[in-house]
């Protein structure tokens, strides 16, 4: 009898997305003792998610785990199928009849909303789309940015928030030498921005930043943080929150927001802590002018707060507003989708669609939990999911599926350029060769055109 996943019957496993919890699930599977292939489909013709156009250009070292994602990528029986985007150039129902199993690792590329009056207001941007534009993601490098004015107020406090602010906060000088997009250090070198307000709708017990990344938020060189002490005073409830064990990063926090209250506003650019403000409305003709925010007090037991709008009001005049509230997951190619919660529903990673496609369907990253997590997290998901799919290796109907090649094929078929990993280091190469030309680490290609051309080169 043939065994799935035997020398006779390779198991082939097609994953979705080449960010970190992609790359972890790869990982799992070759590490299972199985004969398995791993094929990471990527939409964009290069490798890495949101460890390539989230995380910040002024923290070279959080990227280096590409290293070890490129070495799952040199396994023999891993493939990289990138400019591929599924739902697009192939489907759920045609990764079924190549694969046995398929695992969704999409992540969340979209961005929540406040849901308020004047959000579609000219200088009103989105974490996503300003993260996007400075890291040089495709989607988002046409887009314009007018730092033209002196006020930014940024309404969250996680660390996309803290991030946003540092490259607000950052000096042209102390970001030359990073991956961070051409266009964007151009438009950044004459930047306006002298006050940044960061805004939370809870208190200082409730931040989500890490200590590490707001303890650099107050070590500028050009950029003095602060904080009003009296938004420093604490209820019973959230000094029950600080002295739980587990509550270690948000005493750093506020022990680091002590400093900074007492610190002296004496750096040409400033930036303002800010907490219990609920952004009611922006308001402005055609481009915002100023942001009214209610007032917020805290109700319920601890660790279960939330913020509740009293009837004051506090404005803020500012002329650009960037919201980073959170990223959101799309729906994906014809799989149940929680609307509400922004991800795929699923026991265990396991998916439940049989009539969209043959092939099984695990879920795995953020677009399975939500979009939280730093990339480490991503790693014990992507074996929880790999393992659920291992268990159920032995109801597979062990019937041979042809996977990498047969996908190449289909697409090619199709009209469809895909790119494979040599194509990623022939791109990769001609951007460090442009970076080491221009004193950088790396110049980023920002359209997929010049990507695919650079993938070409001899
Ligand atoms: C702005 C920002 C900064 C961050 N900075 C840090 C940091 O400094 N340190 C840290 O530890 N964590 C950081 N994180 C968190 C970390 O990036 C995430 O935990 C991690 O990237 C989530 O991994 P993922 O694989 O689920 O999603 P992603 O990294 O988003 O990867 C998903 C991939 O799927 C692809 N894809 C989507 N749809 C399709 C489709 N239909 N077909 C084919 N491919 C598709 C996408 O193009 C993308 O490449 C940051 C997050 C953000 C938003
Ligand atoms: N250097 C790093 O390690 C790094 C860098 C970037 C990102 N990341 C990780 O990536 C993940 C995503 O980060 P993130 O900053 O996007 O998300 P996040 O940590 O979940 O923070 C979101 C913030 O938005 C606030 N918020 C949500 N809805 C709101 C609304 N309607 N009005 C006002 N405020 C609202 C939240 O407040 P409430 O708490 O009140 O909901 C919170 O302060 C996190 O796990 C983060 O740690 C890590």
């Amino acid at each position: 009898m043939t065994i799935l996943g035997s020398a006779a019957c390779p198991l082939r496993v097609a994953i979705v997305g080449s960010g970190p919890s992609g790359f972890y699930a790869a990982e799992a599977l070759l590490q299972s003792g199985l004969n398995v292939t791993a094929d990471i489909i990527e939409r964009l013709p290069t490798p890495y998610g949101l460890v390539r156009y989230g995380v910040a250009p002024d923290h070279p070292k959080l990227k280096e785990v590409v290293q070890v994602f490129a070495r799952i990528a040199s396994h023999d029986a891993c493939s990289f199928i990138g400019n591929t985007a599924v739902g697009r150039d192939v489907s759920m129902r045609t990764l079924g009849d190549l694969y046995h199993v398929v695992v969704v690792a999409a992540g969340a590329s979209r961005d929540k909303r406040l849901g308020i009056p004047g959000e579609d207001l000219g200088g009103v941007h989105s974490a996503t789309d300003f993260v996007g534009w400075y890291n040089g993601h495709p989607d988002c490098a046409h887009l314009q940015f007018d730092l033209s004015q002196e006020t930014a107020v940024v309404i969250g406090q996680g660390n996309v928030a803290l991030d946003i602010c540092r490259i607000l906060a950052k000096s042209v000088d102390e970001l030359r030498h990073t991956d961070i997009a051409s266009h964007a250090l151009e438009v950044l070198a004459s930047s306006r921005v002298r006050d940044i307000h960061l805004v939370g709708r809870r208190g200082p017990a409730q931040a989500k930043f890490s200590p590490k990344e707001l303890r650099e938020l107050g070590h500028l060189d050009h950029c003095s943080a602060a904080v009003d002490e009296q938004d420093l005073s604490l209820s019973a409830a959230c000094r029950a929150e600080l002295e739980h064990p587990h509550a270690d990063a948000a005493a750093k926090n506020l022990q680091l927001l002590r400093e900074f209250a007492r610190a002296a506003r004496a750096k040409p650019r400033h930036c303002r802590v800010r907490f219990l403000l609920t952004p009611l409305e922006i308001q402005g003709d055609t481009h915002v002018r100023r942001l009214v925010f209610g007032r917020n007090e805290l109700h319920g037991a601890a660790f279960e707060q939330r913020a509740r709008c009293t009837d004051e009001r506090i404005a803020i005049d500012a002329g650009l507003v960037f919201r980073s509230v959170g990223y959101r997951s799309e729906p994906f190619d014809m799989l149940p989708f929680d609307a509400v919660r922004g991800l795929i529903p699923h026991v265990g990673g396991r998916v439940a669609c049989e009539e969209v496609t043959a092939a099984r369907v695990y879920v795995t990253g953020w677009i399975k939990r939500g979009p939280t997590g730093i990339i480490g997290t991503n790693r014990a998901d992507s074996v929880a999911s790999v393992q659920a799919l291992l268990a159920d290796v032995p109801f597979i109907s062990p019937v041979s599926k042809p996977g990498a090649s047969a996908l190449r094929e289909y697409l090619h078929r199709h009209g469809r350029r895909s790119t494979d990993w040599a194509d990623w280091e022939r791109i990769d190469s001609l951007e460090r060769e442009r970076g080491i030309a221009t004193g950088r680490s790396r110049e980023k290609l920002v359209r997929v055109d010049e990507m695919l051309e650079a993938a070409q080169r001899a």
